[in-house]
């Protein structure tokens, strides 16, 4: 072996590639887990033409990467890009994290593990809780399995289409053994009080809240949007009116998800709690 071989003295390279990419937090994020965890890396932004998702993450590869996030909107097509899925991934049908390996790239979607890991982070533990999961996209398909394995006692997935809710129930049926998933609109939702209610659609980023029912808050509820960086959100308004105890936002998930990826390229698993309480006091306050 000759140490002077720069394969074996070479950092290694990570990335979030995505369109656009400049706002990310994701290099911050990772910069503060390798640092914390002495890793030698490197984590930039990669930009991506909206045609050329295939070409940036081959040249990547090529230069010598060896892993890639994945956000918007390329999710969809890196699932498509690789045969090797892990099974929440497949199911997830996007892929979140890519890994490096000798054929090609492994892919994982790691936002439901980051979902979960932050729900209980907050104390509000998704095994035998009552969990209403609102939205039937993209987003709430990435954390139905994740939210399944971890015991939740009934997960209700409500949508303004419900069609798209019980498509959703029936793609996951496979793996609902314990018979908890269920699905329906608004109006439907209000039958059981929920422990957890998760919004998953995308009515934030217009700054509306589902029109849902009153009594769907349980005592000692959260309320928890998977958005982060917006405040007070009209749906998390809505829910401490309508009795939710607790509310939160989707910058844990964010952390929790970025340290599910860390820990499966470097196998080492970063402590979050600083690089929560970092991005925390720079976004604004849910008071
Ligand atoms: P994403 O990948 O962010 O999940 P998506 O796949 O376009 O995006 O899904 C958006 C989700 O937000 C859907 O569940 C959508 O409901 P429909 O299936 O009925 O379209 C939901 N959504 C979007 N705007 C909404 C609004 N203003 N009120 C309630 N639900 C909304």
């Amino acid at each position: 072996m000759n140490p002077a071989d720069p394969a074996l003295t070479m950092t290694d390279r990570y990335a979030v590639i995505g369109h656009p990419i400049a706002h990310s937090k994701s290099p911050a994020i990772h910069a503060a887990f390798a640092a914390q965890t002495a890793q030698d890396m490197t984590y930039e932004a990669l930009l991506a033409p909206l045609d050329g998702f295939v070409e940036t993450v081959a040249r990547f590869r090529e230069q010598g990467g060896r892993g890639l996030n994945v956000t918007v909107p390329f999710k969809e097509e890196a699932w498509r890009l690789t045969d090797r899925l892990s099974e929440r991934a497949r199911l997830a049908g996007a892929v979140n994290t890519l890994v490096v390996d000798g054929h090609g790239f492994s892919g994982d979607n790691t936002d439901g593990a980051g979902l979960v890991r932050d729900l209980e982070f907050l104390g509000c533990h998704p095994a035998g809780a009552r969990v209403m999961l609102l939205g039937a996209g993209g987003a709430a398909r990435g954390v139905v399995l994740p939210l399944l394995e971890a015991g939740a006692a009934r997960l209700f997935i409500a949508n303004r289409t419900p069609d798209r809710a019980r498509a959703l129930q029936a793609h996951f049926a496979g793996h609902d053994a314990r018979g908890v998933l269920r699905a329906g609109g608004w109006e439907d939702a209000a039958s059981t009080p929920c422990d957890i209610v998760i919004n998953a659609t995308s009515a934030s980023l217009s700054d509306e809240a589902p029109p849902l029912p009153a009594g769907l808050y349980a005592p000692d509820s959260l309320a928890y949007d998977m958005v982060y960086g917006r405040g007070l959100t009209a749906f998390l308004a809505q829910a401490r009116a309508q009795g939710a105890a607790r509310v939160a936002d989707g910058l844990g998930m964010l952390v929790e998800q970025a340290a599910e990826a860390f820990a499966l390229w470097r196998g080492v698993r970063p402590d979050t709690a600083p690089v929560r309480a970092q991005l925390r006091a720079a976004t604004p306050s849910l008071a």
